[in-house]
């Protein structure tokens, strides 16, 4: 008798956006809205992380937004891309722990399946979407070089290039190269990140996520050279605008995204007529 093959279940690839915090660098800007709401250049920041996921092909979108800041959001995104297939539900963060507090809060979200999670205010100018659709087991993550790597999370390569450490913010310096903002893991991040104490910053920190992976030898690492914008300062913040126009960033978006931010605009200019007539 044959023996019977149990296929394993092919995991989808859920969204999720980290809009939370409340950005006290951008104040006063981000007293009246969140950061992941004011513009860069032509659209407000949060399109780009999202167009990220979009073009990787994700359709079901998790959007973490800080509570006072969730009725903007949902004006916005609420029903931008229903008819296009894609899902934007949204969770509130009341009290941001860290970014690895999105794994848990979105493990309803995550379901049976994997997770490309992504922070609300970094922007690529690559689009990944061949890593992100390839994906299929343990964490992959993307650095690039920086000059000032003591601001992020750092990863250190042994000389055959293989990833031996990961170091938030690290006093003493370990490599230059900073781990970006995107991260894919495997359905095990929710068990990962529920086990995850506070560091000394008192965050649930994403870094701990990757070294979990790491230690099991499970962490794959992409370097890039692209962009990588964070709009944190009003410096940055006016950078990240100038870049996206010279590198026309935000002309490059995906169709679906493009048509859906058009017929938002247009929906725009006939309430405003009808409510000047
Ligand atoms: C966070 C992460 C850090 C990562 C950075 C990317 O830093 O903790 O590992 O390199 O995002 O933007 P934070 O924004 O909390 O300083």
């Amino acid at each position: 008798m044959g023996e019977l093959l149990i296929k394993p279940k092919k995991r989808k690839m859920k969204g999720i956006v980290l809009a939370g915090g409340t950005a006290t660098r951008l104040f006063p800007m981000t007293a009246t809205t969140s950061k992941q709401l004011l513009p860069v250049y032509d659209r407000q920041m949060i399109f780009y992380p999202l167009n990220t996921l979009i073009k990787a092909g994700i359709k079901d979108i998790l959007m973490i937004v800080a509570p006072e800041h969730s009725g903007q959001f949902l004006n916005l995104l609420g029903s931008l891309l229903k008819k296009h297939g894609i899902h934007i539900t949204f969770e509130v963060q009341s009290n941001p722990r860290g970014l690895a507090e999105a794994l848990t809060l979105g493990e309803n979200h995550i379901g049976d399946d994997n997770v490309a999670l992504i922070l609300g205010d970094n922007i690529f100018e690559n689009d990944f979407a061949k890593q992100i659709k390839e994906f299929r087991s343990g964490g992959h993550v993307f650095a690039k070089k920086v000059v000032d790597p003591e601001r992020f999370g750092v990863v250190k390569f042994n000389k055959a290039n293989r990833a031996i450490e990961i170091v938030e913010k690290p006093t003493k310096w370990i490599s230059d190269y900073a781990v970006t903002g995107l991260y894919l893991f495997d359905n095990n991040c929710v068990s990962i990140a529920k086990k995850i104490k506070p560091s000394e910053r008192g965050e649930i920190e994403i870094t701990d996520v990757n070294r979990a992976y790491l230690k099991k030898r499970q962490l794959e690492v992409t370097l890039f050279e692209g962009e990588w914008l964070d709009a944190g300062t009003p410096d940055s913040l006016l950078e990240a605008s100038m870049i996206v126009k010279e590198k026309g960033i935000s002309k490059n978006f995906h169709p679906i995204l493009d048509q859906a931010i058009r017929e938002f605009n247009e929906e725009l200019k006939i309430s405003s007529k009808k409510r000047l007539s």
